[in-house]
């Protein structure tokens, strides 16, 4: 018997690896990934050693994780309930798919991860690895053991020779904390409570807005097929451009977020969460969609975007119906070519331009000066008398509102 598990190389996950080999006296293989969060990995490869771990995969997913998960999600413009840009949600699918590929080749038969039994980061992990390998064995220890606090964790680290550093877990963040390239998150502490503000100090990938630079940085975005793919003209790989665009936002005080949100499980948690660069790409995409795309398919689109959002978080990625809707998204994206131009200032993205070949927008058209005769004024009286014809139907038969 083996097990594949997502190891950080924290305390929780270092437990897990020692109580797994304990408990169903099977070979535990470690997957940890570098996402961008910030922190190495390489370290995770002495602990897991330390831990009698034989099989030990590290590896560095930054590119695929930007290019192929998070860029299609930003070529929908997905927000999660109106606010939520989905920094943890869409990393959970890549990293259930590649749980699954190190059990295929490990000959594991089964997964594990350190999400509680309360989130919904366990349920995105189990529906994604179900929907790559029906036949997988999950294992989630925290919905199994009775290690539910910190002290009975140490505990268990004592017994068991796990070394812990034991400084570095006294200083430990009050907080639950999620990070990759797209963001970092808090949950938990004092946050449990909606109504208090969060401490100035738990944010750390930006400055506030009122410590933010009082002159603007301005920055070019190049597009194109509705991904960015350079910054002022430089080209950059998606994970450099992201990683770029999370210095310059988070220096200038954008993508603090602080929310309440309805978790799949069924319960409200509140949030916060740092975005720096996603909430400028999220804005300079909208920009560049409104000179390319056409009316009906960008407000389409958009309708659909509240539900492309709901699967991503409730954990559908690997589903037909993400297929299906992502298919639609990018049907419309080989237009969206071009340059936006933002300017960042104290906690604000602001589009300020806009151009692209693939622009609708045509000046002689919608200009206020004399037109050239493609738009005759007078077309409109028969435009709107047409389309007021129910109206004014209803009206005559007594449904008028005065
Ligand atoms: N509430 C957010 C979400 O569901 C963030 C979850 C953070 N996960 C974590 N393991 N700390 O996507
Ligand atoms: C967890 O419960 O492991 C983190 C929070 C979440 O998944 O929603």
């Amino acid at each position: 018997k083996k097990v594949v598990l997502a190891y950080s190389g924290g305390l929780d996950t270092s437990v897990i690896a020692k109580w797994l080999q304990e408990t169903y006296n099977c070979e535990v293989v470690t997957f940890t990934a570098d996402l961008g969060q910030g922190e190495e990995v390489e370290p995770a490869r002495e602990k897991a050693r330390q831990l009698g771990i034989k099989e030990i995969y590290i590896e560095d997913l930054r590119e695929t994780f930007v290019r192929d998960y998070v860029f299609p999600m930003f070529r929908a413009n997905t927000i999660y309930e109106g606010e939520y840009l989905l920094g943890t949600s869409i990393a959970r699918p890549l990293i259930a798919r590649r749980l699954v590929e190190i059990a295929n080749e490990t000959g594991a038969d089964a997964i594990a991860h350190g999400a509680t039994g309360k989130g919904n980061d366990q349920v995105r992990f189990e529906l994604g690895a179900y929907a790559l390998k029906p036949g997988i064995k999950v294992i989630a220890p925290w919905r199994e053991w009775d290690l539910n606090s910190r002290e009975k964790l140490m505990a268990y680290c004592e017994e068991h020779n796990i070394p812990v550093d034991y400084a570095k877990n006294k200083k430990k963040s009050p907080y639950s904390m999620d990070a990759n390239l797209l963001h970092i998150s808090y949950e938990g502490g004092m946050l449990e409570d909606p109504w208090a503000e969060a401490e100035d100090d738990m944010w750390r990938w930006s400055v506030s807005p009122e410590q933010a630079p009082d002159a603007p940085t301005y920055l070019e975005i190049t597009y194109r097929n509705g991904d960015p793919v350079a910054l002022d003209g430089k080209e950059l790989a998606p994970h450099e451009l992201l990683a770029e665009l999370n210095r310059l936002g988070g220096e200038n005080g954008i993508g603090r977020l602080d929310i309440v949100e309805n978790r799949y499980v069924g319960m409200k948690s509140r949030g916060c969460y740092e975005t720096p660069g996603g909430t400028i790409m999220l804005k300079a995409h909208r920009a560049i969609e409104s000179i390319t795309l056409d009316r009906e398919a960008a407000h389409l689109k958009d309708g659909l975007m509240p539900k492309y959002a709901e699967i991503v978080y409730n954990g559908y990625w690997w589903s037909p119906e993400r297929h299906m809707l992502q298919a639609a998204i990018d049907e419309t994206q080989s237009v969206v070519n071009g340059v936006v131009r933002v300017k960042l200032y104290k906690g604000s993205v602001t589009v300020v331009g806009r151009k692209s070949d693939d622009s609708l927008f045509d000046a002689s058209i919608a200009t206020f000066e004399d037109d050239a005769g493609a738009y005759d004024q007078k077309d409109a009286h028969g435009f709107i008398r047409l389309n007021s014809l129910r109206l004014r139907i209803a009206a005559s038969k007594g449904r008028h509102e005065v």
